[in-house]
């Protein structure tokens, strides 16, 4: 075929012209399947863990994976991040939430069978309704979300860890092939990892528990729209913990009279921090060292918390309660006190250690014949506004100085801890 200028030229427009609409086309077609993943849709969640979601996943967290130096999550992971961002349950039953609840976080691992005497405590809990309760999941046990999804006495928001250990078969967080075990000698054995101050290395499903912890003060405070506003008071409790029907009307009295009676005090308490103690019987509140059963603080002791995450993070204890002692509150400069009433709303009843989780070798059964006596007087409000506060000034327990149990010496770990505290902040840095 013959061609002369005119024809290359008119050809050469139809080409742009084509280009330009395939261009438009694909970038409609772009658009519109941008828009269709990123909305979190309850159906594709509920489905179990077998679709192509991690395609999508990996669209939306590129970008904060790249300035972030998280693991490389799995498929389970990635999904169980994203079920986090559901609101929460019950919204039909208690559409609204009291003015100044007091949020309760309860974190979970996996004994079911403490978690159904605690839940069934909370729902005898006068006021409970007017709040909401966050659920933290460390690992994902069918029968710990059964007892979760049951709960119809409040507001209930899951959140699953999606860097827990348990989640990871055979990868950092989780165990690696490569990784030393025990008291290998990493350059002798050519393995990853660094031991700790006793010449142990990590051990997973020992320092889960502080990961968990510190990624749920993390992600309550800073990372959930439900609380991100919250200034006030957030409860945690844990699933080995009874909670009084007079906890919550209790817990916003100590609230409301810590400025006023103990200005020292940074928290409230629910039990005395000698958790053997069910309190003096005093007409008088305690303030004394901050106590790991039903504590609860606000906002603005979260962020002097925050601030410390370097100190949290590289101190060598797998203990979140004792690294917090030894290192965050005794570099607050003044002492930190806890203000409670001298009857405890909340008990530890747990034998079973953390450690032996169900399912295991070892797991932990105890017959859970509870002997928890609640009075009629622990049935309602029983402090008093005008009593005044004594104060345990000398308590023994961990101290700054104290070096660690050991158990937290992997830089990985210390590392992902300093992420998880990174996380939520990234537009501020
Ligand atoms: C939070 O608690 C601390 C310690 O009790 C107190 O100093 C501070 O004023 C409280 N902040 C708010 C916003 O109530």
């Amino acid at each position: 075929m013959a061609t002369n200028g005119k024809g290359r030229i008119k050809e050469a427009a139809f080409r742009r012209l084509v280009f330009v609409i395939l261009v438009t086309l694909l970038g409609a077609f772009l658009v519109v399947f941008l828009l269709r993943t990123s909305s979190v849709s309850d159906s594709v969640i509920k489905e179990g863990y077998g679709s192509s979601e991690s395609l999508q996943m990996t669209f939306k967290y590129s970008d904060r994976t790249e300035r972030l130096n998280l693991p490389i999550q799995n498929e389970l992971s990635i999904r169980l991040e994203k079920r986090n961002q559901l609101p929460p349950r019950n919204l039909d039953l208690f559409p609204k939430l009291a003015k100044d609840s007091i949020v309760i976080a309860l974190y979970v691992h996996n004994r079911p069978q403490y978690l159904k005497v605690v839940v069934d405590s909370l729902s005898r809990v006068e006021g409970i309704s007017e709040t909401l309760l966050i659920v933290s999941h460390d690992g994902y046990f069918e029968e710990i979300n059964r007892i979760i999804e049951g709960i119809k006495f409040c507001q209930v928001k899951q959140i699953f860890a999606p860097y827990s250990p348990h989640l990871f078969e055979s990868s950092f967080p989780g165990v690696s092939p490569t990784d030393c075990k025990n008291k290998d000698g990493a350059d002798k054995k050519k393995c990853e990892g660094t031991p700790d101050q006793y010449g142990n290395h990590r051990s997973p499903k020992i320092v889960s528990l502080k990961h968990h912890w510190w990624w749920m003060m993390n992600t309550v405070w800073d990372g959930l729209k439900e609380t991100h506003q919250h200034l006030g008071h957030i409860l945690f409790i844990e699933e080995d913990h009874f909670i009084y029907p007079n906890a919550y009307r209790n817990l916003q009295l100590l609230a409301q009279l810590k400025p006023l009676k103990c200005p020292d005090c940074y928290a409230a308490n629910l039990a005395p921090s000698d958790v053997k103690s069910r309190g003096e019987r005093w007409e008088s509140l305690i303030a004394e060292r901050m106590g790991n059963v039903g504590y609860a603080f606000n906002r603005t002791v979260w962020k002097k918390i925050h601030r410390k995450a370097k100190e949290f993070c590289a101190f060598d204890d797998y203990n979140w309660d004792i690294t917090m002692w030894a290192t965050v509150y005794p570099s607050f400069g003044a002492p930190v006190y806890s203000l409670r009433g001298p009857r405890t709303s909340a008990v530890h009843f747990g034998k079973c250690g953390l450690h032996q989780g169900q399912g295991e070798k070892e797991a932990c059964i105890d017959d859970s014949s509870l002997n928890i006596k609640v009075e009629d007087i622990d049935k309602v409000p029983n402090i008093k506004p005008d009593w005044g506060v004594h104060v345990y000034k000398k308590q023994a327990g961990y101290q700054a100085g104290f070096r660690g149990w050991g158990g937290w010496g992997d830089k990985r770990d210390c590392q992902l801890c300093l992420e998880f505290a990174r996380m939520y902040h990234l537009g501020s840095i």
